[in-house]
C-alpha cells in the first residue's frame, strides 16, 4: 500500500484504501451490516472497490470473485484481501460488469453496491468518479446491471443491490419484477433533504414461469 492510502476499520476488519479507489462510506456500512452468506456459498462482489464487502464475504463463503472496472480497485481489494487473511478463497478481475465471464458461471449470491448517483456528462473520467458517476439518471450502470445478472445467478441464488432514491428505485423493482424476481428492500438509510440509500433483495419468485425476454426489454 503507498503512504497516501487511508485506513478503514469496520468490526475486526481494517482496510487500506487508496486515493483513486472509493472509500468506503455510509453505503458500504450498510451493506456490510446487512450481508447474510450462508456457508459454502461462491459469491461475486461487483464493483469490489477496497474489497470490503468481498472480503466480510469469504468469511462464509467457500469462494469469492471480485470485479472491479479501476485497475487501482483490483490490487487494492487484493491486498485488503491478503491482509485479511482470505486471499486463498478470493479471485480478483478487471472489467466492465459481467463481460469477463462467460455464460455458465454461476452464483449463489450476487452483491453489488452500484454507482448510482445522477452525474454530469463530464463525470467517469477518473477511476475515482466511477465509483459514483451513475449517468444522467443515475441508472446508467444500475440498467445493464440489471439486463445481465440473471444469467450469471444460479436458480435459487439471490442478489443484493444498493442504490438510492436519486436513481428511480420503481424502475428497479419494475424491471425486477419483468424478470420475474421478488424483491425488497431489507435495509435503507436516509440522508433528510437529499436521498436514502436502499439494500435489495432478490430472488427468483418461480422458476416454472419466468416472464419473457420481449417483457422485460420492454421496462428497460
Ligand atoms: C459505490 S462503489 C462501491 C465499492 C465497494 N463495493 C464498497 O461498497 O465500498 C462502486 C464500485 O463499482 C465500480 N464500478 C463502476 N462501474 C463499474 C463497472 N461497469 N463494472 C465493474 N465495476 C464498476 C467502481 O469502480 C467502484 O469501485
Amino acid at each position: 500500500m503507498s503512504s497516501q492510502a487511508k485506513k478503514v476499520f469496520f468490526a475486526n476488519y481494517t482496510f487500506y484504501v487508496e486515493p483513486d479507489v472509493y472509500e468506503p462510506a455510509e453505503d458500504s456500512f450498510l451493506f456490510a451490516e446487512n450481508l447474510t452468506v450462508e456457508h459454502g456459498e461462491h459469491v461475486l462482489d461487483m464493483g469490489t472497490g477496497c474489497g470490503i464487502l468481498g472480503v466480510i464475504a469469504a468469511e462464509n463463503a467457500s469462494s469469492v470473485v471480485a470485479v472491479d472496472i479501476n485497475p487501482n480497485a483490483v490490487r487494492c481489494a487484493k491486498e485488503n484481501a491478503r491482509l485479511n487473511g482470505v486471499i486463498n478463497k478470493m479471485s480478483f478481475v478487471r472489467g466492465d460488469l459481467f463481460a469477463p465471464f462467460k455464460v455458465g458461471e454461476h452464483f449463489d449470491l450476487i452483491l453489488f453496491n452500484a454507482p448510482y448517483l445522477p452525474s454530469e456528462p463530464w463525470e467517469g473520467t477518473m477511476w475515482i468518479e466511477r465509483a459514483w458517476a451513475g449517468g444522467a439518471d443515475g441508472r446508467a450502470v444500475l440498467d445493464r446491471f440489471l439486463q445481465t445478472f440473471p444469467w450469471y445467478l444460479k436458480a435459487e441464488g439471490r442478489v443484493l443491490l444498493m442504490q438510492s432514491t436519486l436513481a428511480d428505485l420503481e424502475k428497479t423493482f419494475q424491471v425486477l419484477e419483468a424478470q420475474g424476481f421478488k424483491a425488497e428492500v431489507i435495509a435503507e438509510r436516509s440522508f433528510p433533504l437529499f436521498e436514502t440509500v436502499v439494500l435489495i433483495e432478490a430472488r427468483r419468485r418461480t422458476l416454472q414461469n419466468p416472464r419473457s425476454a420481449q417483457f422485460f426489454l420492454d421496462v428497460i
